[in-house]
């Protein structure tokens, strides 16, 4: 509503792996020149489904911190912190809690999907299956406009704007509202309420869109306006209350396109991960030793690259003429499997050396990352704040 943040979060599991990197950090690096984004470790989480290994949980964050910043995620542009040294992020959740339906949760398709996946753990918890709305006061109490999140997510990010709605609907009609909307405008000057007012009987008496965009937008550049004022000025047009949480929207990121070493998904549990800082001898052997279209036993028999993961390789990193070079050579067995690898191999440890590089400031001075963390935590508790200075308000808890 008032600025066009983007915030995401991701759970510590320690070194990152290049599936990580093509499916979402990168494009948190793209997405941080273009927004005010808040990244953070979203540590609670991980105790969701690990409650009974929490020794793990530091080591690991400080190891993903610094991944981020080594694929180049930068603190002078995102804020970084850890979910749990933000504790507002659970008064909220707790608040949240009071107007969640049971149903909501439990309807989340992640839920029971978890549940049955991760079957060695008891996951029939509260903490479990409060898991997305926990999510939702992470992202609500910093009034994302955006959030990027994998396909996965998106029901998560459904959730959110349910439940931001009703929060709006049942805290934001306070007594008097139409009253105090009206004041509000006209601390703008006459001249701007008389704008906003023809903008809002615009909107609402023929649901003229470009009429709700202008008000916003007029709403936007006001520098003297309070936040509830701001608030109810938002929710006026729209014939609606205050609007005290923002829905967030989806930024949807393409499901990596990076595959593991043996053409499934790459994940730590499969064992088919690249490191994203793994050391260049073990990168080289890794990908020398990848599996390749089974028809290619000897090297004079004519392979598919459709059937090989090798391919899924040269498609993220090899340019139109070594891949038209791999197409010819493969289907007449013209190249041998491993001459087929090299490029990829110079093209992944290409990717890495900056990041290696970045990492090792931090690996030398870990008091690098820990101000960089406290400086970010710094910045997103003051948000956070704001936001719940708000809610408590608007809940009738702020007496002192
Ligand atoms: N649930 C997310 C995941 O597993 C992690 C997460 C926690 C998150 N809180 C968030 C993502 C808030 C986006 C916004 O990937
Ligand atoms: Fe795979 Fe390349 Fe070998 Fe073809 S030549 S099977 S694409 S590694």
């Amino acid at each position: 509503m008032y600025e066009e943040r983007v915030v995401s979060g991701m759970r510590p599991t320690g070194t990152l792996h290049l599936g990580h990197y093509h499916g979402a950090i990168k494009n948190w690096a793209r997405l941080q020149s273009e927004y005010p984004c808040l990244f953070f470790v979203a540590d609670w989480h991980a105790l969701t489904t690990h409650y009974d290994t929490p020794d793990v949980i530091e080591q690991h964050i400080w190891d993903m911190v610094v991944d981020w910043l080594a694929a180049g995620i930068d603190p002078a542009q995102a804020v970084l912190f850890i979910q749990s040294r933000i504790p507002e992020h659970a008064e909220l959740h707790t608040l949240l809690s009071m107007i969640t339906p049971l149903g909501w949760l439990e309807r989340v398709p992640t839920y029971k999907e978890q549940q049955e996946k991760l079957s060695n753990r008891d996951l029939s918890t509260y903490g479990f299956l409060g898991y997305p709305l926990l999510q939702a006061a992470d992202v609500l109490i910093y009034r994302a406009k955006f959030v990027p999140v994998g396909e996965d997510q998106v029901p998560h990010i459904e959730l959110m704007r349910e439940i931001a709605r009703r929060f709006n609907h049942v805290y934001g009609r306070e007594p008097g509202f139409d009253d105090k909307a009206r004041a509000a405008a006209k601390k703008m000057g006459s001249r701007k309420a008389k704008l906003y007012e023809k903008l809002r009987t615009r909107y609402q008496e023929q649901g003229d869109e470009e009429a709700l965009a202008a008000a916003r937008a007029l709403l936007v550049e006001q520098q003297n306006l309070s936040v509830a004022d701001r608030e109810r000025l938002f929710g006026y047009v729209e014939g609606g209350g205050r609007l005290i949480l923002v829905e967030p929207g989806v930024l949807l990121t393409e499901s990596s396109k990076l595959p593991g070493l043996d053409g499934a998904k790459m994940s730590k549990s499969y064992d088919n991960t690249i490191g994203l800082r793994e050391d260049e001898q073990s990168v080289t052997r890794k990908i020398r030793t990848m599996p390749t279209d089974p028809a290619r036993v000897k090297r004079n028999d004519p392979g598919d690259p459709a059937k090989c993961p090798v391919w899924q390789f040269h498609l993220v990193y090899s340019t139109d003429d070594t891949r038209a070079w791999v197409e010819q050579g493969c289907r007449s067995a013209g190249i041998g499997c491993l001459e087929c690898k090299q490029p990829v191999i110079d093209a992944v440890l290409a990717e890495q050396a900056p990041m290696r590089a970045r990492a090792q400031r931090y690996l030398d001075d870990p008091t690098l990352v820990r101000n960089i963390v406290a400086d970010g935590c710094e910045k997103a508790r003051r948000l956070a704040h704001e936001t719940m200075r708000e809610v408590r308000d608007a809940m009738g808890l702020s007496y002192t």
